[in-house]
């Protein structure tokens, strides 16, 4: 249903628990790479047996666009997807538009794989997405010979001409975006010759290891301050299962409400740790969490372990900007355990926060504001003071349609002084579908009011 028919809200209350959280719990599996494997799934010859996908919304309209697109998807009762490839360059014309939902990994990803193949495509999204920046993946795209037709502004819903004969590219990224690094990437796969990306920051690097897992050829050389990616055009790809890990990003969530409910002591299974996603421990860390790595061990080729985190006093730190790639979105939840921790905690370099489902940057320091946490904005730097105790809570949240806002504030409801609402929390389920039973398991008491 289009966003704008649906009236129903699902607001939601997170107060504190009678007793500390407690117990093991898995999250769903890592969007990106979930987005990934269907995408590449798609694209190569033969079937590509996928277990651990995450099943959210933003993923679920992956799943349906590449189906649309001619490829095989299909979810067995076990819970395995299927995905039958059409082979790289095989992608064939959808009879309607494509919907992506609140989601900018599917739609700028899937606009680099468009970009190269002859057909012409009209994608759209939810309101969210559709204020998005798009110029960031057209520009470069156009490059390669496609043509774009945008809303003013470069917005979508846009109508993409793939081009018949692609010429590669070199690309310097203008923002460390691993987004856009993989649509260009993609859109070289159905080009012939080398297409080349130089980021100077390093970014999530899941397309690179995917594509090479798929029997692609890519070359990662480091360069002065950042790395050059380049992908040889027109491979045969070659199915390959896929095993997703726990995603991080999803993790995070219940990681932080186990530091700052007083007592607590729980274990998520199985997240992936990537180095180029672990920002987030490495800056709680430095707060002086007490997080523990279990088990760790290489799953589906990517490194994981099970993450014990234990309750107790977190004090501020100072956030370097060169560290944003690695947790970009988990500022939300940085910043509402940098609230209950002592002293001053400065993030910095957040620009790319103001382009995420919502103005991530100034969202949570309203929200923040709003639960009487002194917290302000200097240029790009998000600065939360804390005076080592919970702060007061009681306020309502706008959500704005982006769930890791609604998720953060969600968990700061659990041991802030009052009660926390969300005016709604129905965006939860495009990365995190189960977040309030799960976290309900763990004696969370998330109470749906409506
Ligand atoms: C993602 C990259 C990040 C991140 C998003 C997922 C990806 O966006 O915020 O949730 O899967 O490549 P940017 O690349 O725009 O920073």
């Amino acid at each position: 249903m289009p966003d704008d028919l649906i009236s129903r809200t699902a607001p939601l209350t997170a107060s504190r628990p009678k007793a500390p959280l407690a117990g093991t719990i898995r999250v769903p599996g890592d969007k990106s790479i979930s987005h990934r494997s269907l995408m590449l799934g798609a694209l190569a010859v033969g079937r590509t047996e996928i277990t651990g996908l995450l099943e959210g919304e933003d993923v679920l309209c992956t799943a349906a666009a590449m189906r649309a697109l001619g490829a095989g998807v299909e979810r067995r009762k076990d819970g395995r997807w299927l995905v039958d490839g059409v082979g790289v360059g095989g992608l064939t014309e959808p009879a309607d538009i494509i919907d992506l939902g609140n989601s900018a990994t599917a739609a700028r990803l899937l606009l680099g794989i468009l970009a190269t193949h002859p057909i012409i495509c009209f994608v759209t999204g939810d309101a969210s997405l559709r204020s998005r920046p798009m110029r960031r993946v057209t520009e470069p795209l156009s490059r390669f010979g496609a043509k774009f037709t945008t809303r003013e502004g470069g917005l979508l819903p846009i109508a993409v001409t793939g081009a018949i004969d692609p010429v590669p590219i070199e690309y310097a990224l203008p923002v460390p975006s691993a987004q856009v690094k993989s649509a260009v990437l993609l859109a070289g796969l159905n080009t012939p010759g080398e297409t080349t990306v130089i980021e100077r920051e390093a970014t999530r690097d899941h397309t690179e290891r995917m594509l090479g897992h798929f029997g692609a050829s890519v070359r990662v050389e480091p360069i002065e301050g950042g790395r050059r990616i380049t992908v040889v055009g027109q491979p045969e790809l070659k199915a390959a299962p896929i095993a997703v890990p726990a995603d991080i990003s999803s993790a995070a969530f219940a990681l932080v409400a186990g530091l700052i409910v007083p007592g607590s002591e729980i274990t998520v299974e199985g997240v992936g740790l990537n180095p180029s996603r672990t920002g987030l421990l490495a800056s709680l860390k430095e707060m002086g969490a007490d997080i523990a790595y279990l088990n760790e061990r290489v799953e589906g080729g990517e490194p994981v372990a099970d993450l014990r985190v234990r309750a107790g006093t977190l004090k501020g730190a100072d956030i370097p900007p060169g560290r944003a790639p690695s947790m970009i979105d988990e500022y939300p939840i940085l910043a509402v355990a940098a609230s209950f921790a002592k002293g001053r905690t400065v993030m910095r370099g957040l620009t790319e926060l103001r382009v995420k489902e919502s103005d991530r940057l100034s969202g949570t320091a309203t929200g923040l504001a709003s639960c009487g946490v002194k917290v302000s904005v200097e240029g790009d730097d998000l600065i939360v003071e804390g005076n080592g105790g919970p702060p007061a809570g009681g306020a309502l949240i706008q959500t704005r349609l982006d769930h890791r806002i609604a998720m953060a504030f969600a968990v700061m409801g659990l041991a802030s002084k009052a009660p926390i609402q969300l005016d709604d929390a129905r965006t939860i389920a495009t990365s995190f579908p189960g977040f309030e039973p799960l976290m309900n398991q763990l004696g969370a008491g998330f109470a749906e009011i409506g």
